[in-house]
């Protein structure tokens, strides 16, 4: 078997801890388990001169760290990477502030990885680039004269054509992914918008909306959705329900039902419109004050930018408004916790929760959505809340689906949930958990490596989902 190269600006190194935050580093860690090849990406750090990267092997695998020079990491990830492509990817055009300076750092990094990579790669290793971060990267190894088999994977939305267009640059960026094989997204949703794009705006040529060609480049474009590590996190959550901290947390709770967020601290989750819709909650069923509480976790994220700390303030704004118009002497109507926890912990609070509350307003996935179902006992699970927006609602029809700018339907959204009788919320956890099961994690880079390898053959796992065959 051929050695898999993942490339994606974060790493996941295990130090104990599990991957880093984010659905990307759950997501591909799980891909590489008992697989030979080597994960390369940002350490994470910052020097004045980067030396040679970092090696570090974990079994039959290899991590190639690299740090970023200051003012790249600055242009690239803090600029290009987090102020253009993902507030507009996520349909944001309003908070893109392009700069051709940052621009440049943009390119510059990714062909400071392609220098960096080149040296490692043999002749016949599959490679797999992912995420927004790493369009170029293709092109730059092609350059190099990299003729290896190479996919790329985009963990977030990709909207319309016309709000791709409002991108600088859009024409020579979104070319570059044709120098892929295969380019993967999260939903069909996703796969059509940039099908879209590729034959309106670039005039790419397609025989059936699968195989494309734009001059000499044949590629194609696939559906691939994430799933998550179905029964490893119903065991977790199993295991950490019966920890200390689960006792601490049903004695700080006093019987009342528990409405749990997780998400990182990001515009675009939607925690100010959810916290909008328990406001609305508590306003409209006061019956049940005192017998709820909100918890709402969520560590910070990209703090250089200043988008983020504006949501920073924003829901610590909302928080304090709501528990002073609510609260009592012996009631805290939302707990709010900006630190980050361990996934066991995450997954305890989770499976004590009558409801999850996941309204993002855009969402390539969603992991959260789909770990929280994971998460639940069966017997007495908890209701799903789940934005019609988040790529998860595609599959996770047994969800309580709401537009998260409609706070009146959010609010009736958590009356019904807790009013939910038992019969119900175990249908609905039946059908999610039997999706999650029949879309584990451990199918997801498999079939995208396949996919990848070998194009003339038909995929038969979930080829609804495909556009690739
Ligand atoms: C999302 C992105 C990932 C990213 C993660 C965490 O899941 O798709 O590429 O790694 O957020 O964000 P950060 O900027 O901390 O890497």
């Amino acid at each position: 078997m051929s050695r898999l190269v993942v490339i994606s600006n974060r790493v996941g190194l295990p130090d104990g801890n599990g991957p880093a935050p984010g659905g990307l580093a759950v997501a591909v860690e799980a891909a590489m388990r008992n697989r030979e090849g080597i994960w390369f990406g940002w350490s994470g750090r910052k020097a004045e001169e980067p030396g040679p990267p970092a090696t570090v092997q974990r079994d039959n695998l290899r991590y190639v760290l690299t740090d970023l020079h200051p003012q790249d990491f600055d242009e690239y990830y803090n600029g290009f990477a987090n102020r253009v492509l993902w507030p507009i990817l996520h349909y944001r055009v309003d908070l893109a502030e392009f700069n051709e300076a940052e621009f440049g750092g943009y390119q510059r990094v990714n062909e400071f990885f392609a220098e960096r990579l080149s040296p490692l790669l043999e002749e016949d290793d599959v490679l797999w680039v992912h995420d927004y971060h790493l369009i170029p990267l293709a092109l730059a190894l092609r350059r190099r004269g990299h003729a290896n088999r190479i996919g790329f994977f985009l963990h977030i939305p990709m909207p319309p054509a016309d709000l791709i267009t409002a991108l600088p640059h859009h024409d020579e960026l979104l070319r570059a992914l044709t120098e892929y094989n295969l380019i993967g997204f999260q939903t069909e949703n996703d796969a059509s918008n940039f099908a879209r794009y590729l034959t309106r705006v670039v005039g790419a040529a397609t025989p059936d909306g699968r195989r494309y060609h734009l001059e000499d480049q044949h590629f194609r474009v696939g559906v691939f959705p994430v799933g998550v590590d179905a029964s490893g996190f119903r065991r977790l959550a199993e295991e950490a329900s019966l920890s200390q901290a689960a006792e601490d947390l049903r004695e700080s709770l006093g019987g009342r039902a528990l409405m749990v967020g997780v998400d990182r601290l990001d515009y675009s989750k939607g925690i100010v419109n959810r916290l909008d819709g328990y406001e609305r909650f508590l306003e409209c069923h006061p019956q049940w004050h005192n017998r709820v509480t909100c918890l709402q976790i969520s560590p910070g994220s990209r703090q250089d930018i200043p988008e983020y700390a504006d949501i920073d303030a924003a829901v610590s704004a909302r928080v304090g408004h709501i528990n002073g118009r609510f609260g009592a002497v012996s009631w805290v109507p939302l707990r709010y916790v900006a630190r980050n926890h361990q996934r066991a912990d995450i997954a305890m609070v989770m499976r004590h929760a009558r409801i999850g509350l996941v309204t993002p307003l855009r969402d390539g996935m969603n992991l959260v959505a789909k770990e929280f179902v994971a998460a639940q006992d069966p017997d007495d699970p908890g209701v799903l809340i789940l934005s019609q927006f988040a790529g998860a609602a595609a599959e996770l029809g047994g969800a309580l689906i709401i537009n998260p700018h409609d706070r009146g339907a959010l609010a009736e959204a958590m009356a019904q949930a807790l009013r939910m009788p038992l019969k119900e919320r175990q249908a609905r956890h039946r059908d999610m958990y039997a999706v999650l099961e029949a879309n584990d994690i451990r199918f997801w880079g498999p079939s995208f490596i396949d996919a990848l390898t070998r194009p003339g053959r038909a995929l038969n796992w979930l080829s609804n989902h495909y556009l690739s065959h």
